[in-house]
């Protein structure tokens, strides 16, 4: 059971927890492998999905996910709602919330927007991404992909390479691995590298190479070109070459390991499409996972509403 009516992010919650939320995607998972995906968990309940920045698999993979399971569910995204018209995000917050709303599904380019928002509404909020803060659904699907290839988490070793500086998924992922005992490596270009990351339990490495060397899972993230207002690198091709996860440095890590990126992709920079597309990427296994992660997560929060 969650302790907390939201999901706001991986810091707030235990290692329990998110093997919890990982078991129950697991059956989640099984039921999308059957021809009838519907199940009656959300009957009678509402979603709403309320997204002030871009996405594609996050939204639809929620939306999908709640109604597999039977709710009501509605989407705003600020081109077309009060938002345009100076509406606050709290006043659009509890406009939702008096709706009988029970879960409130929020993307925000500001770190801690959900978290600002949920105190004040009875519905339960579900971070769908902050800023540059956390991902907390990402990692938990990242993660679900991780221990079904490998049937743990505890003591994999895992690379994440790229765009550290602007990534809440490197940073919820760091978060979560590191409660569950997995070993993280971080490499990218050192302007998009935060200062002290260690810190936070992960090691820095000084190359692709040394981060991909014996690692289990090697993870590539986006470029964000549209959170920066300087150029951190000096060219696209420069990027490639220094920071590509390219099948050669791949031949480095451990046999069986698996490729995954969070989508979307910029083919060529963060990693070669041969290598997206090589047997060892599960990029494409991340997004079926990732509406199972998301029905296991909209279950969860209602068993605890149905609890109070
Ligand atoms: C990520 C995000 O929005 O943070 N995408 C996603 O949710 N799959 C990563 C990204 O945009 O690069």
């Amino acid at each position: 059971m969650l302790k907390s009516k939201d999901l706001l992010g991986l810091k707030q919650l235990s290692a329990e927890e998110i093997n919890e939320i990982i078991t129950t995607a697991e059956m989640m998972k099984m039921v999308l492998d059957t021809n009838n995906k519907k199940t009656s968990h959300l009957q009678g309940r509402s979603v709403v999905t309320l997204f002030y920045e871009n996405s594609t698999r996050t939204r639809l993979s929620f939306e999908l996910a709640s109604k597999y399971m039977g709710s009501v569910s509605a989407n705003i995204s600020t081109s077309g709602s009060s938002v345009n018209k100076g509406e606050s995000l709290l006043d659009t917050a509890r406009t939702i919330d008096m709706m009988a709303t029970d879960i409130i599904i929020m993307r925000h380019n500001q770190s801690g927007a959900p978290h600002f928002i949920a105190p004040h509404l009875k519905s339960s909020v579900v971070n769908a991404g902050d800023g540059m803060n956390e991902h907390p659904t990402q990692a938990l699907l990242d993660m679900f992909t991780m221990k079904s290839s490998f049937g743990k988490i505890e003591g994999l070793k895992v690379a994440i390479c790229g765009d550290i500086f602007h990534s809440r998924v490197a940073r919820s992922n760091v978060i979560g691995l590191t409660k569950l005992g997995a070993e993280v490596s971080l490499f990218g270009p050192p302007t998009m590298l935060p200062m002290g990351i260690e810190k936070m339990g992960c090691k820095v490495a000084g190359s692709v190479h040394e981060a991909v060397e014996g690692a289990d899972v090697v993870m590539g993230l986006r470029v964000q070109l549209e959170r920066q207002n300087q150029s951190l690198f000096p060219t696209v091709s420069e990027y490639a070459n220094f920071y590509s996860i390219t099948q050669d440095v791949l031949k480095l890590a451990n046999k069986n390991a698996i490729v995954l990126h969070p989508g979307p992709c910029n083919h060529g920079v963060e990693l070669p499409t041969v290598v997206y597309d090589s047997p060892q990427s599960l990029i494409n296994e991340q997004v079926k996972n990732g509406v199972a992660i998301r029905m296991a997560i909209l279950y969860m929060l209602m068993a605890r509403r149905n609890q109070q």
